[in-house]
């Protein structure tokens, strides 16, 4: 019994010691020391239970890479950790403790010392007790998690050892802790007051004037915040202060003040925003900063121009609908010479519809006319097996509405995609992801939910304004979100699909993991193959877009399976460290990609995204956007807008329109950019283009501008080039042996070489 004493207690001090590590003055490190168990019992709330036979858990990383592959449903996790007093020593502000526990996917239950403290990112303020009405809220699965107590809250056990009890359930995918974050620690003035410059976008006016609106919150419980405010605009290139303003600002306890500011400065040149709040007494500071966009594609001529793909797949006997994409000042008036029989195009609006019995190639000729002028182009129509022949251009709901999307906000979306003009630029799905599906009926057709009181009604819709729309479900019972899947009714939801006039089909793992969860490769391909054999039996052409996060290297078998595009990776995020590990690491799929067989690294995190009801502009830099779109672009990635497409802002906008960059997406040839380069601080990627050219994207992974260079041999070419930049659309000259180009922090740049 003794020993069995000391062993627990040396057991205790060393999750004690290794709970308590810190390289901050007055945070606790929570990253470390926890205990875990799958299942879920009240007692495990409290600090009295033994979890001396749990095992142990990294809080960074989801359970599913930590050896609890497939599992749903409950879990908790266990740290035990010594808060000290002395913590409060070096703040100015003593009243409250904050518990900062990254993510939960889906949602949690925290308790400190066996109480109830918080629960899905909502502290409770008031000490209660432990209350098991759960409420399994979804769309939390993406929120920082942060609890905060009044210092004097009797749960907290200063000075002792406090036992932090999380208790969280996933609903399907990856589940459990997760994220970057996680710590114990007074709430200092940083903590206090937020500044928040990120999450709404800056607005251009005429071609140099900048408006911003940003936020100040104080977040005290009681103290006054009283200071200055100061506002500058600063040039990236040379540092000069290009504006400056500063204000008193006084404020009580959780207000909130908008502050709206405007200066004048070059469209294309980077500049920093930054705002300092000093608070008078202490003379402390709090700082936030964002990059100011610019703009680099250049408008578009009003001479027309015909964009989007130039290639199109299509099956005998489908519907077809292709959309010619044109700018040029209104009216465009459209015609297409070689049209073969079964095909007509609509001239006011360039909709080509009908359907072709025979398998074969056919030239079309494109025009597109307005009162300057004309543009002509041809158009590769391939009847045959397979179709999206470019990858697929578009917007899907899930990053920016996620479960609550709804048949209206696929309908203004739908109309934003035409009124902003992305449509003339190839952009054509409209894709509803999660959250549209009620039940199976008694005959086994899949019943859209309250929000979708006519899905054929809406396809019309949107095809009626010449765009695509796209579905989603999961081969298993529910799909991520909680929703009913296709298992077991794959045939039918295939059928309805196709009569309500559906396009694309995202097919998400999700819970079929439950009924096998630890999929050979055959498994893996199984619900795939089942499902492809129900769309092939639908007289429609429908895109098949794989979605289950990469296993088993799906990209080795996508095509088998007849996949048109398959996710490489877990979900992406607005956040560098997301979208620079997704992309960057993509050189293993390059083989695999090849016309109608598209990697596809995620989404696109550019614009108002949110996951849910509640949107915030992305996290992202505008040089990070750059490298987002240029590396999309050399992919040969599924380009799906996960934004707000109502709130477009000048640069979103500016930033997917570029019709050059867009073109490499869109290469007939379809082959995904191979990695010449890569160390810690930049990146050379570089593809092989339809026409013997080769474009070449070089990317900045340090947060200083850099110069990159090129060696040309590494992209085995020989002697002089003309080089491009397709971003700003201006030719560089001619380059032979090596060449170097300045890049913005995180940003990238993109050239075409062509002989
Ligand atoms: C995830 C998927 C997301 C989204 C979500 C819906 O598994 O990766 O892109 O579709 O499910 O619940």
């Amino acid at each position: 019994m003794k020993k069995l004493l000391i062993l627990t207690g040396i057991l205790l001090l060393f999750l004690i010691i290794s709970c308590n590590r810190t390289n901050e003055p007055n945070a606790l490190l929570l990253d470390t020391g926890w205990k875990f168990k799958t299942g879920d019992d009240p007692a495990w709330a409290t600090a009295a239970f033994n979890d001396s036979s749990w095992g142990t858990i990294d809080p960074k990383k989801i359970w599913e890479d930590q050896g609890y592959k497939g599992y749903d449903g409950f879990a908790w996790y266990r740290c035990t950790v010594l808060i000290r007093s002395s913590m409060k020593d070096e703040t100015k502000m003593t009243d409250s403790l904050q518990i900062l526990l990254g993510k939960i996917d889906d949602c949690d239950q925290v308790f400190l010392n066996g109480e109830l403290i918080g629960e899905n990112g909502k502290s409770i303020y008031t000490s209660s007790p432990a209350s098991d009405g759960f409420i399994k809220t979804q769309g939390m699965w993406n929120v920082e998690r942060r609890y905060v107590l009044a210092a004097g809250d009797p749960r907290i056990h200063w000075d002792k050892e406090n036992l932090v009890a999380v208790r969280s359930y996933d609903q399907g995918g990856a589940g459990g802790m997760f994220g970057k974050t996680f710590k114990i620690s007074m709430v200092g003035l940083g903590d206090h007051l937020k500044l928040d410059l990120t999450s709404t976008a800056f607005i251009f006016n005429g071609d140099s004037l900048v408006t911003k609106t940003f936020s100040a919150t104080s977040l005290t419980g009681t103290e006054q915040l009283k200071g200055e405010l100061a506002i500058e605009a600063i040039q990236s290139d040379n540092g000069i202060c290009i504006y400056s303003e500063r204000s008193i600002i006084d404020m009580t306890p959780h207000l909130k003040i908008e502050k709206t500011t405007s200066f004048r400065k070059s469209m294309s040149a980077p500049a920093i925003l930054r705002v300092t709040f000093t608070e008078q007494v202490t003379r402390k500071t709090v700082t936030a900063e964002v990059e100011v966009p610019y703009l680099l594609t250049p408008a578009s001529p009003a001479t027309p121009r015909i964009n989007g793909a130039k290639v199109f797949g299509v099956r005998p006997w489908s519907p077809f609908q292709y959309k010619v994409a044109a700018t040029g000042q209104p009216p465009l008036k459209y015609s297409a010479a070689d049209l073969p029989e079964g095909l007509a195009i609509n001239p006011e609006n360039g909709l080509i519809t009908g359907s072709l019995k025979k398998k074969g190639d056919y030239l079309v000729r494109l025009t597109v006319e307005n009162q300057l002028g004309y543009a002509e182009r041809e158009l590769k129509i391939v009847v045959g097996d397979l179709i999206s022949l470019t990858p697929p251009m578009g917007w899907n709901s899930w990053n920016c509405w996620g479960l609550s999307v709804s048949d209206k906000k696929i309908r203004l979306s739908a109309d934003a995609m035409k009124s902003s003009g992305l449509i003339d630029h190839g952009w054509s799905y409209i894709n509803i992801d999660d959250g549209w599906e009620d039940t199976h009926d008694k005959n086994g057709n899949i019943l859209p939910n309250s929000k979708f009181p006519n899905m054929a009604g809406l396809c019309n819709y949107v095809h009626s304004l010449g765009l695509k729309i796209g579905i989603y479900s999961s081969p298993g019972p529910r799909t991520c979100g909680g929703y009913e899947g296709s298992f077991g009714f794959e045939a039918k939801d295939a059928m309805n699909y196709a009569s309500w006039g559906i396009d694309y089909l995202k097919y998400d793992w999700c819970s079929y993991g439950n009924t096998s969860p630890e999929p050979e490769p055959e498994q893996l391909k199984k619900p795939y193959k089942e499902m492809r054999h129900a769309l092939r039996k639908a007289n429609r052409d429908i895109h098949y877009s794989l979605c289950q996060y990469g296993m088993g290297d799906v990209w080795t078998w996508g095509a088998e399976v007849d996949g048109n595009s398959w996710r490489t990776t877990g979900d992406i995020e607005d956040t560098w460290e997301s979208l620079s590990s997704i992309g960057f690491s993509q050189s293993k799929c390059s083989p695999s990609s090849a016309p109608g067989r598209w990697n596809d690294p995620d989404m696109l995190v550019v614009g108002y995204v949110g996951w849910g009801p509640a949107l915030h502009y992305t996290r992202l830099t505008p040089g990070e956007q750059y490298t987002h779109i240029t590396l999309w672009s050399l992919l040969a990635a599924p380009l799906l807008i996960g934004c707000d497409l109502e709130q477009l802002d000048p640069f979103t906008l500016n930033l997917l329109t570029n019709d050059e960059v867009l073109a490499v997406n869109q290469d007939p040839l379809g082959k995904q950019a191979i990695q010449l380069y890569k160390s810690d601080e930049y990146e050379v990627w570089a593809r092989d283009l339809e026409d013997g050219s080769m474009a070449v994207g070089l990317f900045n992974k340090t947060e200083k501008p850099l110069n990159i260079p090129v060696e040309m041999k590494s992209l085995k070419i020989e002697g002089k080039w003309s080089m491009r930049d397709v971003w700003s659309q201006c030719d560089l000259g001619k380059v032979r042996g090596h060449f170097e180009m300045k890049t913005r922090p995180h940003g990238a740049r993109m050239v075409v070489l062509s002989k």
